[in-house]
């Protein structure tokens, strides 16, 4: 199996535990790294990416990341939102994403809550274009958890599998 990068963009830690999660479940020869540490991405078969949503889409260093990711790289996505799991608030970021790497073959993702902090919140509440996923963020504060954790690693896993036996699919 070729080279494996997990690359992140994390700003308080949550997308980070997924990224270590996702890295853990993995065996052989693999990378964790941040976007800004990523460096080249051409040696690399398979690619997991992960950010958190922010005011409702992608932030702007992994939107400039994700289009460096070379034509036809295989590539599995994810993601960590304060909004509810299914919301459309938390799969709109996803779905840009995977426009942004329209190029490359997308093999899948995975998204799971993330906790915003207390400061964040307080914040955000105030603009009204915030407030629909503010008001559901405060029952994320327990996210990622274990359960979080265990799926991203069965994720990981799965995309790992289909990846060496050449399969892939979008959202
Ligand atoms: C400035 C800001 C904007 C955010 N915007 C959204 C949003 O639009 N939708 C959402 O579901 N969560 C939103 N969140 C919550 C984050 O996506 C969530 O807390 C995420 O897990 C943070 O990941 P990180 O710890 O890796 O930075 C926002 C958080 C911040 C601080």
């Amino acid at each position: 199996m070729s080279k494996t990068l997990v690359a992140y963009f994390s700003r308080t830690g949550n997308t980070k535990l997924v990224a270590e999660a996702i890295y853990g479940a993995l065996s052989g020869d693999r990378t964790l790294a941040t976007m800004a540490e990523a460096g080249d991405l051409r040696p690399y078969g398979l690619l997991f990416v992960g950010f958190p949503v922010q005011t409702h889409s992608v932030p702007y260093p992994v939107e400039s990341f994700l289009k460096t990711v070379p034509e036809g790289k295989t590539i599995a996505l994810f993601s960590t939102h304060g909004s509810v799991t299914g919301s459309s608030l938390s799969r709109e970021a996803l779905e840009y994403a995977s426009i942004l790497v329209a190029r490359a073959r997308l093999i899948g993702t995975f998204s799971c809550r993330g906790k915003v902090s207390m400061k964040a919140l307080e914040v955000l509440m105030q603009s009204p274009e915030h407030e629909a996923w503010a008001d559901m963020a405060a029952s994320a504060a327990t996210h990622p958890d274990e359960s979080d954790l265990a799926d991203a690693r069965s994720f990981a896993r799965w995309v790992r599998t289909l990846a060496s036996q050449g399969h892939y699919r979008g959202l």
